[in-house]
């Protein structure tokens, strides 16, 4: 049995991940694909401490955050209940809200990127994406959204930081760009603009296999 495949949404908050991977599911299921979709930090219970320490509740360090979103990943690959690597093994396909690339774009501003992507890339409980899709908008118009939706702001979610964070991914997704398949996509156009390519990119990848 063919295996399933593994993809990735990436981008800062307020990036329209949300919308984006709803419409690319959609759109899978409509060709026929069986889908699992998820996102992380996961509902585990490292997941909770995490929600905890985004929200501003706990105070952790970006080293401390690394190693949770780290067993927090490994747990979602390998749990025996709605483990990504279950699915995979069965065909089905998963798309993700977020991945190791965003632990190296947070945690990598405040810990050493290169600790933090050492050990997300050489976990062999870890699976690598078959796909990343990089939603890139700029800090102001991820402001702007993230003002229009949220009562409350999580600790990342400043103008300053999120600028930060989008010149991360993009020195990452450069460091990466012969072990990982990464597409970036102009997030600042309307929903169907966005969503045309993003079909685009992935009846493309659908063509490899
Ligand atoms: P979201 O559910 O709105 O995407 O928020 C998740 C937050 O968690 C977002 O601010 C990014 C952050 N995050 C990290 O800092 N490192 C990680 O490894 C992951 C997966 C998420």
């Amino acid at each position: 049995m063919n295996k399933g495949k593994f993809i990735v949404f990436e981008g800062i908050d307020g990036s329209g991940k949300g919308t984006q991977i709803n419409i690319l599911v959609e759109e899978m299921k409509r060709q026929g694909r069986t889908v699992y979709q998820t996102a992380e930090p996961t509902n585990s219970v490292t997941g909770g401490i995490l929600r905890d320490a985004l929200g501003g509740f706990t105070d952790r360090n970006a080293h401390e955050l690394s190693a949770m979103f780290l067993t927090d990943r490994i747990f979602h690959n390998s749990n025996k209940i709605n483990g990504i690597k279950q699915f995979i093994e069965k065909g089905v396909d998963v798309v993700c809200d977020r991945y190791y690339y965003s632990s190296f774009a947070y945690q990598g501003i405040d810990a050493d990127l290169k600790w933090v992507m050492d050990m997300n890339l050489n976990c062999k409980e870890i699976l690598k994406p078959d796909l990343c899709i990089f939603l890139d908008i700029d800090s102001k118009s991820s402001d702007e959204r993230i003002s229009k939706n949220r009562l409350e702001r999580e600790i990342y979610e400043e103008k300053s930081v999120q600028e930060k964070v989008r010149k991360r991914f993009l020195e990452v997704f450069g460091l990466l760009k012969d072990s990982e398949n990464v597409k970036i996509v102009d997030a600042s156009r309307s929903i169907s603009e966005v969503s045309a390519d993003i079909i685009n990119i992935y009846n493309e990848f659908k063509g490899d296999f």
